[in-house]
């Protein structure tokens, strides 16, 4: 297993391009077996997870080719069954449940375990799926859904989830008659879905806000869409630039999707414009500490916690880091306190107290934003850092040693 090595201290200055989401071209992907015909959709990202989102595909008979760009031809699938070794890599499998009831009729999916930053479940997903008319059974850790035409429904969901409301929307496309989405979740990837769903047929309005009506219709057809920049990636080397007093133009993300950051980061010291085409970050008069609260879209995003936790870690001051989106997201803390770090976790709360510096030191990754997070720590932090297990940054940063590297970053890949 290859590990990262990273010689901290180096301010991180130029210009880095973003790559399409990760979470938007997960289910974009997936959305191809609602249809007829071929699909074709731009600015896939190329990475981990979207080689088992093609794989999963493929193993419903779908014809897929390309990379960057990828074309699915859907017309004719064999098999409904998304087995363990899929799901267990990669939670999102569980978005094809949704679009394989709708077409097919019928579903088994594994059920996904448990994961590094809490129990996930998908009980939301199947009591909506209950709620459109299908049976839906556990049986040998496997979801079985079944019925021979979904129906439209009112579903209120009672927390906002993200592949919840995806897996949802894509199935009501299909489903007879109007379904309308309570309390959904607003992220900018479900607006992405949902125009490309539009595009192949589907009839949606209000994707972007907390109630989403479709009105099914009997087939839809391939088409074409383009995957959303990463807006996570955006600030993952937006906080590169700010941490380590460096000058980072960061392109290809519409700034109003990072927001929140770019709050934070002022009240942080940092100072953020916006540029064509994307955002220009400056650190360097110090970083003052802040506090932060997780929560769905619009707020500040969970998946940017860890990265933001080491900003705080060398920020002067006291700081205090909330998680509300899941439970058992910190695992990065004790990885971080073995580099120098001063944080006490308290149920859901971190409390951060700045150092003057991190320390490199072998630290291991234990999810994709944790070894983010790690990253980062060991570009800001005086020595060397050795980050193991980093199959998790492939899962969801395109080429990232590269791209630091181009920033000036002193950062390798090496076989262990
Ligand atoms: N939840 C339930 N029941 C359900 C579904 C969700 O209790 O049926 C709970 C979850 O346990 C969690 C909360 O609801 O406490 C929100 O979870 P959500 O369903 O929104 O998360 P998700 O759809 O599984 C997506 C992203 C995650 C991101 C979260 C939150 C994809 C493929 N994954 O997960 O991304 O953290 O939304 O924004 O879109 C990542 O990229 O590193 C990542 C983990």
């Amino acid at each position: 297993m290859d590990k990262m090595i990273i010689e901290g201290g180096e301010k991180l200055k130029g210009t880095v391009e973003i790559s399409g989401a990760k979470n938007a071209a997960l289910p974009i992907l997936v959305s191809s077996l609602l249809c007829e015909g071929r699909s074709t959709f731009h600015n896939v990202p190329e990475l981990m997870d979207i080689k088992t989102v093609v794989k999963l595909i493929r193993g419903f008979g779908a014809e897929v080719k390309g990379a960057k760009s990828i074309r699915v031809d859907a017309d004719r699938l064999d098999n409904v069954e998304a087995s363990y070794d899929l799901v267990k890599t990669m939670r999102a499998s569980v978005l094809v449940l949704g679009p394989l009831v709708a077409r097919m009729g019928r579903a088994r999916v594994s059920l996904p375990g448990g994961c590094a930053i809490g129990a996930r479940p998908v009980n939301l997903h199947l009591k909506a799926l209950e709620e459109m008319g299908a049976e839906v059974t556990l049986q040998d850790g496997y979801i079985e859904a079944k019925a021979s035409r979904l129906r439209g429904a009112t579903i209120y969901f009672d927390i906002q989830t993200v592949t919840g409301t995806e897996n949802i929307m894509m199935a009501a496309c299909l489903a007879k008659g109007t379904t309308v989405l309570k309390n959904a979740a607003k992220e900018p990837e479900i607006v992405n879905l949902a125009e490309v769903l539009k595009a192949m047929g589907a009839r949606i309005t209000g994707a972007g806000t907390e109630t989403i009506t479709i009105e099914g219709v009997d087939r839809m057809t391939g088409a074409e869409g383009t995957v959303m920049p990463d807006r996570i990636e955006a600030g993952t080397y937006m906080i590169g630039a700010a941490i380590t007093g460096g000058d980072v133009n960061v392109l290809g993300c519409d700034p109003l999707y990072v927001d929140a950051l770019i709050t934070k980061l002022i009240d942080a010291g940092i100072t953020v414009e916006t540029i064509p085409r994307g955002v220009r970050v400056c650190g360097g008069n110090g970083i003052r500490s802040i506090d932060i609260k997780t929560m769905p879209y619009p707020g500040f995003p969970t998946d940017l916690q860890a990265q933001m936790m080491v900003l705080l870690a060398v920020g002067n001051g006291l700081g205090v880091v909330t998680e509300t989106v899941f439970e058992n997201r910190f695992m990065h803390v004790a990885e971080l306190i073995r580099m120098g770090a001063d944080i006490i976790v308290q149920g859901g709360c971190a409390i951060v107290k700045g150092v003057p510096a991190l320390k490199g030191a072998p630290v291991m990754a234990t999810d994709l934003r944790a070894s983010a997070c790690l990253v980062l720590a060991g570009l800001v932090a005086e020595g060397k850092t050795e980050l193991s297990r980093i199959y998790h940054l492939d899962r969801g940063y395109q080429r990232m040693e590269e791209k630091f590297s181009a920033l000036g970053a002193r950062i390798r890949r090496v076989p262990a």
